[in-house]
């Protein structure tokens, strides 16, 4: 018997997720996904995008070439636990909720699929703590000098979780 292959996700999806990368993240800490990446990650069936605008309004992905895309997160979820993988918002949107909203959205997406646990990995030092603070994320760990910087320096990763049933 042949596996069935999944589809691709439409390129307009990747598009979107890459306009927002590019923007999004300092080179310094090599956090940025590339093209490939991204497009090879959507291929597994268990991985999930989800777009919004800048109103933090969901961009479907049949929205083929329009829409503009302000925000993105990316989970991947194994049996009832999700891990987010990415999230970015572009620079000229932050500060206006748009991260919250993609947070929200997701916790709604990833309880309708049976997740009842979130987890992340943050380098030490990303503001990024106090979105996910205010979302209940709560430090369950950490991973002394786990990420290598462009410039060779280390950082510690901490590991969040957060349950969502
Ligand atoms: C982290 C990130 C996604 C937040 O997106 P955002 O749209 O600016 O977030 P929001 O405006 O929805 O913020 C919601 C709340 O989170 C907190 N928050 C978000 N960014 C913050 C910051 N830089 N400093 C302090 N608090 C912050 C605040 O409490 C904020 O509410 P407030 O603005 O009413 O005070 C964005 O800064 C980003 O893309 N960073 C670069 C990519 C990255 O490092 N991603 C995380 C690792 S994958």
């Amino acid at each position: 018997m042949t596996a069935a292959v999944p589809a691709p996700a439409p390129s307009a999806v990747v598009d979107r997720i890459m306009a927002v990368m590019e923007a999004a993240f300092d080179p310094a800490y090599g956090e940025a996904w590339n093209r490939r990446q991204v497009a090879d990650a959507l291929l597994l069936a268990n991985t999930h995008a989800l777009v919004v605008d800048a109103a933090g309004a969901a961009i479907p992905d049949s929205a083929g070439e329009t829409g503009a895309p302000a925000g993105f997160v990316l989970t991947r979820h194994v049996l009832d636990e999700e891990e987010l993988l990415l999230i970015a918002v572009s620079p000229d949107a932050r500060r206006r909720g748009v991260g919250a909203a993609l947070i929200e959205q997701l916790f709604a997406a990833a309880l309708a699929r049976g997740t009842a646990r979130i987890f992340l990995e943050m380098r030490r030092g990303n503001p990024a703590i106090h979105l996910y603070r205010k979302f209940g994320f709560e430090p369950i760990g950490e991973r002394r000098n786990y990420y290598r910087m462009a410039n060779g320096e280390r950082i510690d990763a901490i590991t969040f979780a957060r349950s969502i049933q």
